[in-house]
């Protein structure tokens, strides 16, 4: 439950102290996309280029970008004098998107805007390298402290200075599966590592395709579930605060499941994407999947009915454990129109604009006074874990390393994946606990 994050965050917060940063190498140029303005500005208004706010993000499909269009359509309503300039960059979680944000931070060219994750993505990496602007003044004029968790805070905070404008809550340890594949195989839902083995082991003799997976960053979700499941949450948390040993006999037994899951994924991974692979449990072509829950938001764009098309489970050893992240929206130091920025900020952190995107995104609000009715069956169990489970945090999405880290963790994930060495992978991530995480 949320005091336990509270301690986790804590402990993350001492850590970042410790970590440097270090922001990925560009590969692509930005795709940016006009949304024309509602309303030209009057004459008497100053010019044109002030009345733009430029947005980064990678929600560009599947839910995403729906989700993203029904804020934008109430920072529309709220500032019809400001143009919003759409700039996101496609790719699931952001992996294209980080790179080119990486760059034009780089070369002193901010977007006004990006989202950033709560966590050590924000705190390691922009608070660290002096990117981004406080917004205690914001918080204090739309008394935000007042409806954001007071256990999400410090993870956006640094040195009593508030950093993002946090516009959700997304769940990463699901395991969605499609439930006539499992009834017609005779397969409960299984809860524990063994029983989703057992599960994997019926499906497969049956012809049944076992799990859905797609490009690297899906695997390195994955991982993250399979820690999680194989360790438990207090191990798990004491990866990321140097009291769990990387090179312990319970981290080899976690490495060893995660090989043995992988074992039973398409064999065309590499080239899906996180929509293709979760599309292949509604399609009725594969039986699991394990991704986050902007799912919830594709399955709903794609027509599908909860409970028939898709079902869904806390990940395997991970039952009354709600393993988070946040997407948050940042300030630039440097924002071209600063002043419209602050707008859009406004809008990101209100009522309305999270009632608006939550439901579509996928992602329950930050805030902790949304309208409950507006979400669909599944959002509404969300809710209900987020409030009552154990609450840990997202590798893959930003919460427990800074980007150093995970870069290291996400390389020697690529070499096992290619390799399939159990013992030469726990070696690299002791290693990479050594050089970036609080293993030094
Ligand atoms: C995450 C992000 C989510 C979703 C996901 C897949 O990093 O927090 O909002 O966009 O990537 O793209």
């Amino acid at each position: 439950m949320n005091k336990k994050l509270f301690y986790l965050l804590s402990a993350l917060m001492i850590v970042s102290l410790a970590l440097a940063s270090c922001a990925p190498a560009a590969t692509e140029a930005p795709a940016a996309t006009e949304a024309p303005a509602t309303e030209a500005p009057a004459a008497t208004e100053a010019p044109a280029a002030a009345d733009q706010v430029e947005v980064f993000s990678w929600w560009t499909g599947g839910g995403e970008a729906a989700g993203l269009e029904a804020m934008i359509k109430v920072f529309n309503a709220t500032d019809p004098n400001i143009e919003f300039i759409n700039a996101a960059v496609a790719g699931g979680a952001g992996t294209n998107a980080r790179a080119v944000l990486a760059t034009r931070l780089q070369a002193g060219d901010p977007p006004d805007s990006w989202q950033g994750h709560a966590g050590q993505e924000l705190i390691g990496t922009y608070v660290a390298a002096g990117q981004i602007e406080p917004l205690n003044d914001l918080y204090a004029s739309e008394g935000w402290l007042d409806v954001m968790p007071e256990t999400l805070i410090p993870l956006i905070s640094q040195d009593g200075n508030i950093y993002s404008v946090p516009v959700n809550i997304h769940r990463a340890n699901v395991l969605w599966y499609n439930p006539g594949l499992l009834e017609a195989n005779g397969v409960a839902v299984p809860s524990t590592m063994d029983e989703w083995f057992a599960a994997m082991d019926t499906l497969q003799a049956a012809g049944v395709q076992p799990l859905a997976l797609g490009e690297q960053w899906t695997k390195m979700h994955l991982f993250e579930t399979v820690l999680l499941g194989t360790l438990g949450p207090d191990a798990y948390n004491g990866l990321w605060d140097g009291s769990t040993d990387w090179g312990s006999a319970e981290v080899k037994t976690a490495l060893e499941n995660y090989a043995k899951v992988l074992s039973y994924a398409n064999s065309d991974s590499a080239s899906l994407t996180w929509q293709d692979a979760s599309q292949l449990v509604v399609n009725g072509e594969a039986a699991f999947n394990v991704m986050g829950d902007w799912a919830a938001g594709y399955f709903i764009e794609l027509g599908k009915t909860a409970n028939t098309d898709y079902g869904w489970a806390a990940t395997p050893g991970a039952n009354g454990i709600f393993q988070f992240l946040s997407d948050s929206f940042v300030l630039a130091v440097g924002a071209p129109h600063r002043d419209a920025a602050l707008e859009w900020l406004k809008v990101a952190g209100s009522k309305e604009g999270q009632e608006a995107f939550n439901p579509v995104k996928g992602s329950i609000c930050a805030r902790t006074d949304c309208d409950k009715s507006l979400f669909g069956e599944y959002l509404q169990s969300a809710m209900d874990d987020w409030s009552s489970n154990t609450v840990v945090g997202s590798l893959t999405h930003g919460v427990v390393a800074n980007d150093s880290w995970k870069t290291e963790i996400d390389t020697a994930l690529g070499l096992f994946l290619a390799s399939g060495d159990v013992a030469a992978f726990q070696a690299s991530l002791v290693a990479a606990c050594a050089s970036s995480g609080p293993c030094k």
